[in-house]
């Protein structure tokens, strides 16, 4: 471009985080038991064992940590609500304890002017709906999911007007039931589909019920995407790329933004017999359901190249994006499999480092789906080290999110409906399976994997970077 549009007046500089990664108070005030306390305490699951009982110990420190939000001068900030405080059954009789913490929250975001973006679910399932009926791999989940989330509509419906859904459901899913790497931790092909199907009725039947409930509101899901790219131009790569695209993305965003799954990918699974069951009505539901913006979390592009039947590298294993351990081939034998992209660089945990990809994303999603899009996640995951006086020096993550904020620029003058984007994370916090010796956030936190850390927080210099972003809208980068 000769010129570059500016940053929409009210666009809303964000951060982002989850219940389960910042909140700990594991057991406090009512709380039930989720999915992932008990997961973690598997042997094995995460880095040295790391659970997120402690967390960054948010629920006892969320005043610190709005303040910060508010010296910064953040404008938005998302995060999730754990179902367990709320239901700690998944159902039944409301735990006020639960309610109080979020209004507490909700209000004191309220009061500096940082507008609430909710999530009503990343990850963590009342561990009980898990066992009564295997959680998301019975229908009976739609109608538990439902009632969650109108009660927080009820609730929190008259100061929130942003809300995400589902948060990366292709994550949790491949991971839960392809990968075996996240709770219930299976490998089951066919299972997975049908998971997904259900999520996608849930997904549906909560927007639909928000309508009534939060008439003025905005709600849309969080997508995990990872644009494809072809290895080379031969045919037969572009070919790969495009059934990866199918399979990997369009198979999530096609139902969230029509109600219909792409035919191509449907074939195959009926092909494999694999596809889901679908009830009587689901299609009708799926059409009634349909969000007002697509959430996107950017982290990286995938390349895929062709996959010969024969053999194929990662034969019966799908990753569902790439996005976790791009160096390794996996993919669908026949149809393709992931390779390096030797054009870009990469993080020390092996992700590619692509912010023209987060412009191809954008424009990609604008040209199918013409939706408005919220950047729900996009940041860089690194070791930290805190210098002398409590000062950190990361000017890689400055680096990474400098050029991406660019690229958005780029997107936003090619034409994109680009309303906020939300840095992943606001402070340092439990990366999963990684500990915290992963850290995206602009507020460290003395918190690790080992020993009583006193959970300190430190502005980092990235910090006082974005503040800079915030306060010019974009031009100071
Ligand atoms: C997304 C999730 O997958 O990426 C976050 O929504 C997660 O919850 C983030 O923390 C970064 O992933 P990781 O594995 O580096 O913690």
């Amino acid at each position: 471009h000769q010129t570059f549009k500016c940053f929409p007046k009210d666009f809303l500089w964000g951060a982002a985080s989850a219940a389960y990664q910042v909140e700990g108070a594991w057991d406090k005030e009512g709380k039930g038991i989720s999915n992932w306390d008990q997961f973690v305490r598997i042997p094995g699951k995460t880095y040295k064992g790391t659970t997120g009982d402690v967390a960054v110990d948010h629920y006892h420190r969320y005043l610190e940590d709005v303040r910060l939000m508010a010296e910064m001068g953040l404008k938005a900030y998302r995060f999730s609500v754990a179902w367990t405080r709320i239901f700690p059954n998944g159902r039944g009789k409301v735990n006020e304890k639960g309610i109080e913490f979020y209004d507490h929250l909700i209000n004191e975001l309220i009061k500096y002017n940082i507008e609430p973006i909710l999530t009503l679910y990343h990850w963590d399932l009342p561990q009980s709906l898990q066992e009564e009926y295997g959680g998301w791999e019975s229908r009976r989940i739609i109608e538990d999911f439902t009632n969650y989330s109108v009660e927080l509509f009820k609730r929190f419906g008259d100061r929130v007007k942003y809300w995400v859904s589902l948060n990366e459901q292709n994550i949790f899913t491949s991971h839960g039931y392809l990968h075996a790497t996240h709770p219930p931790g299976m490998n089951d092909e066919k299972l997975f589909y049908q998971v997904n199907h259900h999520a996608n009725l849930a997904n549906a039947s909560v927007i639909k019920e928000f309508r009534k409930y939060v008439p003025d509101g905005k709600i849309g899901p969080s997508f995990a995407y990872s644009p494809a790219y072809a290895a080379s131009s031969n045919p037969i790569d572009i070919l790969a790329a495009e059934n990866a695209e199918e399979l990997n993305s369009y198979w999530w965003m096609d139902i969230y933004a029509w109600g219909k799954y792409p035919k191509m990918a449907w074939s195959y699974l009926e092909e494999k017999r694999i596809a889901p069951i679908i009830g009587e009505g689901d299609f009708e539901l799926l059409q009634e359901g349909k969000p007002d913006f697509m959430g996107v979390n950017y982290y990286q592009s995938t390349t895929f190249e062709i996959n010969p039947l024969e053999g194929g590298v990662g034969a019966g294993k799908m990753n569902t994006t790439g996005k976790k351990g791009t160096s390794k081939d996996s993919g669908i034998p026949g149809l393709f499999k992931t390779t390096a992209n030797p054009n870009v660089e990469r993080t020390n945990w092996d992700w590619n480092i692509d912010p023209q990809g987060l412009r191809i994303a954008l424009r990609r999603i604008t040209s199918r789906y013409d939706l408005p899009i919220l950047i729900s996640e996009n940041g860089l995951g690194e070791y930290d080290q805190v210098e002398q006086g409590d000062v950190i020096h990361d000017d890689y993550r400055i680096e990474y999110l400098r050029s991406h904020i660019i690229a958005i620029q780029e997107a936003i003058s090619d034409g994109v409906d680009l309303f906020g984007y939300c840095v992943w994370s606001f402070t340092d916090l439990l990366s999963w399976l990684n500990g915290f010796q992963k850290r995206y956030g602009f507020v460290y936190v003395n918190q690790h994997e080992e020993g009583n850390h006193d959970l300190r927080r430190m502005k980092k210099k990235s910090f006082f970077w974005y503040k800079e972003v915030i306060d010019s809208n974009g031009e100071k980068l």
